[in-house]
């Protein structure tokens, strides 16, 4: 069993997730009370996970020094090692700061760490840091630089103790998995791999609700979608659908809904919102207050439907969310994880309509959540949905929404969608969308000067969700959605791509 002592990063949970899918047991613990579960339960290895902190700021979380004297494999990562190196005989300085892809090279020693599993001389590797070690812990030798930081990874391999300033856990790290298993088999963990199961989750949701009435919110997502169906699976009739159509969903929602609809063995409801959600808007610019705004007026949507179905004999007493592992962590984050966004499909809604929250797929990342669609035997447009935020078009508006906002987002979106589906180049891309950034420029269209709205175009690679990258597109590609839009959409006066990474730029703009 490995110990993974949490420093807030947004990727603990993703390193649990690894020994998780690597065969072995884990435990999250804090590191208050790290040492005391440490000695209790007697792991097999540590993990020290990064995190927002500095290691000198007062009040950033620490960790006895007597953990170096247990005898235990210990590996450091980003803030982790950076901890050891300060406790340890080390220093750390506030370097230079370093988010996104990087080339790390090896030293030959570090060959023969890989337990026979041969790494390759350079490979890119994923920082997100702000601090950097200058001396590391006692006993730690370079086992691999890259350009700007020389203790990129280190080790102590007589005592078995390591550190990475970057993240081996993030999928955009080639050769993350080879460096974890390692240490994993140092720690003298068997590596195999744990599968999901549907009859276990549908048992689950029997054995939690009973024979009482569950509302859930569907958007078309694929974690709804798969949520819902295991609803149904499990109690039927009793699970009420409901699609609450804010009028900021999709373009194609409505009928994308209609087909899930229809697959469902249960029995659907559809509110129409949209004018309430534009008088609510009116004058809002804050993305926050944007989020809260629509999620109220969800909340509101299903208080009153709630009361409705009441009135049929219909008593609810769940509410289903399609909530998976990631908006977990970024929107309430663990206790040292600084919050990022507020997910409005997390929390909020159950507390007000006293209804008990039960959400099947929250334990899941996006992909098991595809693999557990595709184990329901769903169509592949259901399970391959690109994702598409709870309070949709609302957060692709930079500033207010207005009707001929949201109609100019509508369609350069629709023209995303239709160029990336034209050049076979949709399902390679984990989201893609434009967004109305608010800011104005200059065009010449016809002979006339035009002072219109910047258009940013956000395409992305990922898989899980925590990192991201932008999508290498042919440039025809990009030319041809370019001149569609501005071509198209008479208050557009330019297109331009984003090419920032995650970390640091979240995959939506607000
Ligand atoms: P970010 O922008 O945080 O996005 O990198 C990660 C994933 O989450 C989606 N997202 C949201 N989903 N409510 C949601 O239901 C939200 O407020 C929200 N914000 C971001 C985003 O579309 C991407 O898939």
């Amino acid at each position: 069993m490995i110990i993974v002592v949490d420093f807030g990063s947004q990727t603990t949970h993703l390193i649990a997730r690894r020994i998780k899918e690597y065969g072995a047991l884990s435990e999250l613990v804090t590191p208050q009370k790290a040492i005391r579960t440490i000695r209790l339960k007697e792991p097999d290895g540590i993990i020290l996970s990064g995190g927002p902190a500095s290691v000198y700021e007062q009040g950033s979380p620490q960790i006895e020094k007597e953990i170096f004297d247990l005898g235990i494999p210990i590996l450091g990562i980003c803030y982790g090692m950076q901890l050891m190196s300060k406790i340890h005989g080390g220093r750390v300085v506030s370097g230079k700061k370093e988010y996104g892809p990087a080339r790390l090279s090896l030293k030959s020693a570090a060959k023969e760490l890989t337990a026979g599993k041969a790494l390759p001389d350079k490979f890119t590797v994923w920082m997100s840091h702000g601090d950097e070690v200058k001396k590391p812990f006692i006993g730690a030798k370079i086992l691999g630089s890259t350009d700007d930081v020389p203790y990129a990874y280190v080790g102590d391999v007589k005592n078995k103790l390591y550190g990475v300033q970057f993240h081996p856990e993030v999928e955009h790290t080639e050769n993350g998995e080879v460096i974890l298993k390692n240490f994993l088999s140092i720690c003298g963990e068997s590596v195999t791999n744990v599968p999901l199961s549907v009859p276990t989750l549908v048992k689950n949701i029997r054995k939690k609700v009973g024979d009482h009435y569950v509302i859930g919110a569907l958007s078309g997502g694929v974690d709804s979608t798969v949520a819902s169906v295991l609803m149904t699976e499990a109690i039927g009739e009793k699970f009420i659908p409901v699609y609450v159509d804010t009028g900021l969903m999709r373009y194609d929602t409505d009928e994308h809904i209609e087909k899930i609809f229809s697959h469902l063995k249960a029995k659907p409801i559809t509110v129409k919102v949209k004018t309430e959600m534009f008088k609510r808007l009116k004058g809002i610019t804050d993305p926050e207050d944007k989020r809260k705004a629509i999620g109220k007026l969800f909340i509101d949507t299903f208080d009153s439907e709630v009361k409705k179905l009441a009135g049929q004999g219909k008593h609810i007493k769940f509410l289903m969310q399609g909530t998976i592992y990631s908006d977990v962590i970024e929107s309430r984050g663990t206790k040292h994880s600084a919050n990022i966004k507020s997910h409005h499909n997390v929390g909020g809604l159950p507390k007000k309509m006293n209804l008990k929250l039960i959400e099947p797929v929250r334990q899941f990342y996006k992909d098991e959540v595809r693999k557990l669609g595709v184990m329901l035997k769903l169509p592949q447009e259901f399970v391959m949905k690109q994702p598409f935020p709870g309070p949709g078009y609302g957060v692709r508006i930079r500033g207010e929404i207005t009707r001929e906002r949201l109609a100019s987002e509508i369609k350069a979106d629709q023209i995303v969608m239709e160029e990336l589906k034209f050049a076979n180049v949709l399902d390679k891309v984990f989201i893609s969308f434009s967004v109305m950034t608010g800011a104005m420029s200059t065009a010449v269209k016809g002979d006339g000067r035009h002072f219109g709205e910047v258009v940013a175009l956000r395409i992305v690679e990922s898989r899980d969700v925590m990192t991201a990258t932008w999508a290498r597109l042919p440039y025809d590609v990009l030319q041809k959605i370019s001149s569609r839009i501005v071509n198209e959409i008479p208050e557009v006066s330019r297109v331009v791509y984003d090419i920032s990474t995650k970390p640091p730029a979240t995959m939506e703009w607000e």
